[in-house]
């Protein structure tokens, strides 16, 4: 019972983060917009009005997920495009990198084995990568930013590298700790619940992906997520979530 009001809670502390970290998004694209970061001219701010438009559409359809969740309404699983997914990821989140004076690329091959057709809860998987860029830029102070989308063998891989601060190999086990965050977090000046990889990673176990970190302190990390190729030739989800009690957490209104 206590463990059940504990997830709960985990679960609106997480939903909270998502959505303020939305909100705090669209925030920056509009003081940048205000400041004339990127032109005075329609045409000039016309990106960056989508992106806006984006990030707050983001919070938003999180809140409707979560009271549909509330209602008790199945999950909808659903067949997209990985390539241009990542695309408005990549739009969405260069100014807030641009922002932080920080290079962000999108790396894609020219083909892909099985084309780039995946199948999950889509709003869930934007909430794990978002949670992954926003971290690239929270814990890197100057440098360059990767998001790419590649074929590993049979399978995609969604790999998110950074520049930036490193964790250290003794802290790497830690990392999907809820709560947890490294020593170095406040010296950095980053403040943070310690909530994003937890959900992150309740999202990848849900969807029955692989999520694998690779890092080296004072020079980057790499996050990579694995959409295992089925047979049907799509890539992720047989076509429906694992249940809630095979899940990690009930972390997630998923
Ligand atoms: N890309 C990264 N580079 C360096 N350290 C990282 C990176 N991503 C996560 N970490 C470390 O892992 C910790 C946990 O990350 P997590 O995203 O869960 O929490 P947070 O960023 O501290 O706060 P929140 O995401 O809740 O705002 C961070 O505090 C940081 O120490
Ligand atoms: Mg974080």
């Amino acid at each position: 019972m206590q463990q059940e009001v504990l997830s709960k809670q985990l679960d609106l502390s997480a939903l909270l983060h998502d959505v303020s970290n939305s909100f705090k998004g669209a925030s920056l694209i509009v003081n940048q917009l205000i400041d004339g970061a990127y032109g005075y001219s329609l045409e000039e701010i016309r990106p960056f009005l989508i992106a806006l438009r984006d990030t707050n559409d983001r919070g938003m359809s999180l809140v409707e997920a979560n009271r549909v969740s509330q209602e008790a309404k199945p999950v909808t699983v659903a067949q997209f495009d990985m390539l241009s997914f990542l695309q408005t990821t990549y739009s969405l989140f260069k100014p807030i990198a641009q922002y932080h004076s920080l290079n962000l690329h999108y790396e894609t091959q020219s083909s892909y084995k099985h084309g780039t057709q995946v199948q999950g809860d889509s709003i869930s998987i934007d909430r794990m990568l978002c949670n992954l860029v926003t971290n690239a830029i929270k814990y890197t102070l100057a440098g360059d930013i990767f998001l790419r989308l590649l074929n590993q063998e049979d399978d995609l891989a969604i790999e998110i590298e950074d520049t930036g601060c490193g964790i250290a190999a003794e802290q790497l086990s830690n990392i999907f700790i809820p709560l947890w965050r490294a020593p170095n977090s406040n010296l950095l000046h980053q403040s943070g619940m310690g909530l994003g990889l937890y959900i992150a990673l309740c999202v990848a176990h849900a969807h029955g992906l692989k999520i694998s970190v690779n890092s080296v302190a004072k020079q980057g990390t790499k996050f990579t997520i694995i959409f295992p190729y089925k047979d049907d030739g799509i890539y992720g989800l047989d076509g429906r979530m694992l249940p809630k009690s095979q899940r990690l957490q009930d972390a997630l209104s998923i």
